[in-house]
């Protein structure tokens, strides 16, 4: 018994981050990304719906000048768990948009059931709907994965980390205009710095800094690129109390199987 009890005892421990690993082995190799603790992170981690609404405002207001979020339908925006827009203004803003409708083929207003447009061309640069899960920030030590399970990979980290990492810096090369930034690997970037404080007036009040803008648009592209994070990690955590309970069970019906031969001697 007291066996089952210490490793029932450390897999909670395992499941909580109580024995997660020091510190993290930051900057995977390239651009320097700073860890920054996230509401999403963790086994328990949730969305925080009004840094997604934010992050949204951000994304719709700035982003979405150069990006597209092709993997995204307008109606996931008032999804539980998502930024929870009120569905009559996810009706209206998908309005907003001309899309080209499949079986037609001729033009008409969006419907909440279309995509975010894709963007591309000139300047453009590429879609953000799985950025978050495509890049990673920093990695755990040694595959363990103690650190992917407690902090993430890093995505939003990364997105984060470029939209902060410009040194103001600029340079011409063969007719194009890098921008200096810490965090893009090679150190130059073709995206000019997209934010400055006070460019957008948040919705709730919120003060615009650069590093709250950046903050609130990493989570959301997490959001975009993982829609179903919560769900996914309430599952993972009913599988683990399942498997604690069979283990029990299965350790106690051994235990009772082979109780009346326990401390008998055989002749072998
Ligand atoms: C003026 C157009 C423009 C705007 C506005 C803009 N970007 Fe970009 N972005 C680009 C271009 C172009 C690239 C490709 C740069 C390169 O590969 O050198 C890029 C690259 C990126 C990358 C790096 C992708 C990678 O390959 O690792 C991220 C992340 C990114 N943008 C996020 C954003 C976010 C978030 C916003 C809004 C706050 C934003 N961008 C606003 C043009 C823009």
């Amino acid at each position: 018994m007291k066996n089952l009890l210490i490793s029932a005892i450390s897999a909670l421990a395992i499941g909580t981050g109580l024995l997660a690993g020091p510190a993290l082995a930051a900057g995977g190799g390239e651009g320097h990304v700073e860890d920054i603790s996230f509401s999403f992170e963790g086994p328990f981690g949730t969305f925080d719906t009004q840094q997604l609404r934010r992050g949204f405002q951000v994304y719709r207001e700035v982003c979405s000048a150069c990006h597209g979020l092709k993997y995204v339908a307008f109606r996931t925006l008032a999804d539980q768990g998502g930024p929870m827009m009120d569905p009559a203004w996810v009706r209206a803003y998908a309005a907003e948009f001309t899309v080209m409708d499949k079986e037609t083929g001729e033009d008409r207003p969006g419907k909440e059931t279309d995509h975010f447009p894709a963007v591309s061309g000139e300047g453009m640069g590429p879609d953000l709907s799985l950025m978050a899960k495509a890049r990673a920030g920093f990695h755990g030590p040694y595959g363990l994965g103690i650190n992917q399970l407690l902090r993430g990979t890093g995505g939003p980290e990364y997105i984060h980390a470029i939209l902060t990492g410009f040194t103001g810096e600029e340079k011409e090369e063969a007719g194009s205009i890098f921008y200096e930034n810490h965090a893009f690997p090679g150190g130059w970037i073709g995206m000019p710095p997209p934010l400055s404080d006070d460019l957008i007036e948040y919705e709730d009040g919120t003060p615009a800094t650069i590093e709250q803008m950046s903050t609130d648009v990493s989570a959301f592209l997490m959001w975009t690129a993982e829609p179903k994070l919560e769900a996914r990690k309430r599952w993972g955590f009913v599988a683990v109390i399942m498997l604690i309970v069979l283990s029990s069970l299965l350790y106690l019906t051994n235990k009772k199987l082979w109780a009346p031969h326990k401390g008998k001697k055989f002749d072998l």
